[in-house]
């Protein structure tokens, strides 16, 4: 039992994600994170630890092929007095809506640049997300033991492509063969780096750091002037850390090193431990669920992570992590409160209840039964469908989050399945997919196709793959006449009437989407201009916010 209060418990969470261009380390530095956290032993736990519990990125074949990590999930771990809740994210494009969704549950995220490469495509399209969402973020340059950019053009990319003010925490001194370690700016301090660390897990110590004028040992010929005249440079021409300024957006930190030598690790994690934001105040509206008789108007609400009363969403589904028992996962990332294994929880938009018996939380090396936990933790509730991605969950069932986002998916395909006996199969097995956001499902309200929407190709190999290895279903995908995926809505001149009458006219167009929302299926974005054009009272919408 713990002996804080609610609302220390909450301000020692931190609930972060890593974003990255694929191939920057996100993955070697998470390792080298959980190492630093003492969340497990040695480097390559990870992924032995994957497919031990054969979650969902380790045992997709696809996966293993094609070398990049799916699913997201979540790994906690307690370290200096806090705890960390690390949500991981998948860094291929194809995946962002997933990404997405998980960043909605992070309060903080880290970007890794490769240092030779700097802002890549899909950083900045991560990045974005994370400032619409004002997430702060934190910048971890990697692959100082390689020849990197020189550094203050990293830093000037950031300021110029992101309009973020960078603060250099550290300043490497050097890179690839000539690395020498690095300087802490405003203190002087020098953080030697040695080779010998290379890659090794057992012993991933680097020298002491020590006074930049007493290291002398670490330097050869001029070195180490160069170095303290670098420093100072940094020191007249960045401004100095400001913790408001980055908790607000406008400022990032930046810091160094090489996640797979496991260098600048520690001081990494020390940041986000320091400076990462504990739970935030959300914003919510207190509203009964639909089919409630007379209940009141929603009302703004603002939900405190230090308050009694226990809430959250779940912000992505995971099905089938172990095969044999067709279970799904639902991931709830808690807003607030105090919560206890075997609590009843309430669903907002269902009116649903379910005693959370078996909650999950998700440990480096291990899934443990949660017996409790707090603002910012993420617990993992087995359910057998009850559970979406967007739900909002509460003690009282009348809190509801907004804002987790589907997008309009820019890929519509037909699919089929080769023995026409299994076509109920394949309704059930399309609905799940759909439920846990691996792609959208549409149902043309004539006829009995099925029209799959995605926003890249890959997680159509992905479905078929994994129709395939969970349920058994050989399907193909035929093209569909359709380029394009509207949700419609009353306009704001524009009422229920419009909708029906637009949904009238254009019936072969028209599809239900997975909660029964009206879509509009565009043959081409011409299309969809000529009937925004045609329809002004009707809202068309690229995304559509669930929960
Ligand atoms: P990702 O999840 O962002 O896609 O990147 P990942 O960690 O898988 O790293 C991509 C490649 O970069 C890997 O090499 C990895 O070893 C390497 N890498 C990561 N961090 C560092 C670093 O600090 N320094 C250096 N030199 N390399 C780093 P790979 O050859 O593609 O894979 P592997 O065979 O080593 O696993």
């Amino acid at each position: 039992m713990s002996s804080l209060t609610l609302p220390e418990e909450a301000a020692r969470r931190r609930t972060f994600a890593i974003i990255a261009h694929p191939d920057a380390g996100k993955t070697t530095l998470t390792e080298h994170i959980l190492l630093a956290g003492g969340a497990i032993r040695a480097a390559g736990a990870v992924r032995a630890r994957g497919e031990n519990r054969r979650t969902r990125s380790d045992w997709m074949k696809i996966e293993k092929e094609r070398g990049i990590s799916v699913s997201a999930s979540v790994m906690t771990f307690e370290h200096d007095g806090k705890m960390f809740n690390l949500l991981d994210t998948p860094g291929h494009e194809d995946f962002s809506e997933d990404t997405y969704r998980t960043l909605t549950a992070a309060d903080c995220a880290i970007m890794v640049l490769d240092a030779a490469k700097g802002i890549e495509p899909q950083t900045l399209k991560l990045f974005e997300v994370c400032r619409l969402r004002d997430i702060p973020i934190i910048t971890f340059i990697n692959k100082l033991d390689r020849e990197a950019q020189d550094p203050m053009a990293l830093l000037d990319d950031i300021a110029s492509r992101l309009q973020l003010d960078p603060a250099p925490i550290w300043w490497p001194a050097e890179s690839g063969n000539r690395l020498r370690g690095m300087v802490e700016v405003g203190t002087g301090r020098f953080q030697p780096y040695t080779r010998k660390a290379a890659g090794s897990a057992e012993d991933p110590e680097h020298p002491p750091a020590l006074p930049l004028d007493q290291a002398a040992q670490y330097f050869e010929a001029g070195e180490q002037a160069d170095l303290a005249e670098a420093v100072e440079l940094v020191e007249g021409g960045y401004p100095a850390f400001d913790r408001q300024a980055f908790l607000e957006g406008h400022m990032t930190p930046v810091l160094w090193g090489s996640a797979l030598r496991h260098f600048g690790i520690d001081e990494l994690l020390k940041a986000i431990g320091d400076w990462a934001p504990a739970p935030k105040v959300m914003k919510a509206k207190k509203e009964s669920p639909p089919e409630t008789r007379n209940a009141p108007a929603p009302v703004e609400t603002e939900v405190e992570p230090g308050s009694n009363e226990v809430t959250g969403f779940v912000f992505k589904v995971q099905a089938n992590m172990d095969p044999n028992h067709r279970d799904r996962i639902a991931m709830f990332r808690m807003a607030s409160g105090a919560f206890k294994r075997g609590m009843k929880l309430k669903v907002q938009n269902t009116g649903k209840s379910l005693s959370v018996n078996a909650p999950i939380m998700f440990f480096a090396s291990d899934r443990e039964l949660a017996d409790d936990a707090f603002a910012g933790d993420v617990i993992g509730i087995p359910n057998h469908g009850v559970l979406r991605v967007g739900d909002s969950l509460s003690e009282s069932g009348v809190v509801r989050f907004a804002g987790l986002p589907n997008f309009a998916p820019e890929i519509l395909q037909r699919v089929r399945v080769k023995d026409p006996l299994k076509a109920k199969h394949l309704k059930k097995a399309l609905e799940g997919l759909a439920e846990e956001g691996v792609t959208q499902l549409f149902r043309p309200e004539i006829g009995s196709d099925f029209i799959v929407g995605a926003v890249g190709q890959l997680q159509f190999e992905v479905m078929a793959d994994r129709l395939g290895e969970e349920y058994g279903l050989d399907v193909v995908f035929e093209p569909s006449p359709y380029a394009e995926a509207r949700w419609i809505a009353p306009g704001a001149e524009g009422s229920d009437a419009d909708v029906e009458d637009f949904s009238g006219k254009y019936r072969p167009q028209m599809a239900r989407d997975i909660d029964q929302a009206p879509v509009f299926l565009a043959k081409s974005s011409w299309e969809t201009g000529y009937v925004g054009e045609r329809f002004p009272k009707i809202a068309f919408t690229k995304t559509k916010e669930r929960g």
